[in-house]
């Protein structure tokens, strides 16, 4: 497989959890390089655009709430299929279907509080990136 990079948040339930140490382990241990990391504030502004194909969804309004509540840390991860090896780690958006071992099984929440987003594909992994990282900010 090719080497990819795809974007990782880790979100306000697990910042406040102090879980970026944890989280990032499980992220390495997979295989997974943070080439790039920051940790900010999302506004309400940036939370409405990152997760604009949601915007006709139902949670919509609470996602972005729950993004804006708290610290978040987002990062670039790479390696070999890095989109899919991300979402096998992170485990099912709703923890309850996660398998264990996985991110979400062990750490979220709820299904709005599951401690990580991933992107979904190659192309939004790109977008995802572009959209917090300029490129001399990821350093492989
Ligand atoms: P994420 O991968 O960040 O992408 C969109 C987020 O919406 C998702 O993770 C969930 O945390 C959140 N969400 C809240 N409610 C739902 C729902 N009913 N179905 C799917 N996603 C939801």
């Amino acid at each position: 497989m090719a080497i990819e990079r795809t974007l990782s948040i880790i979100k306000p339930d697990a910042t406040r959890r102090n879980l970026t140490g944890k989280i990032n382990a499980r992220l390495e241990e997979a295989g997974l390089r943070i080439v790039g990391q920051r940790r900010i504030r999302l506004t309400r502004e940036m939370a409405e655009k990152f997760y604009a194909v949601h915007a006709e969804r139902s949670f919509f309004n609470d996602l972005c709430a729950f993004m804006t509540s708290g610290p978040v840390v987002v990062q670039v991860l790479e390696g070999d299929g890095a989109v899919a090896r991300n979402r096998e780690v992170m485990g099912a958006t709703n923890p309850q279907n996660a398998a264990p071992g996985t991110i979400r099984r062990d750490f979220a929440e709820s299904i709005e509080a599951n401690s990580v987003h991933g992107s979904d594909s190659l192309d939004n992994a790109a977008r995802e990136v572009a959209f917090f990282f300029a490129e001399t900010d990821i350093v492989g």
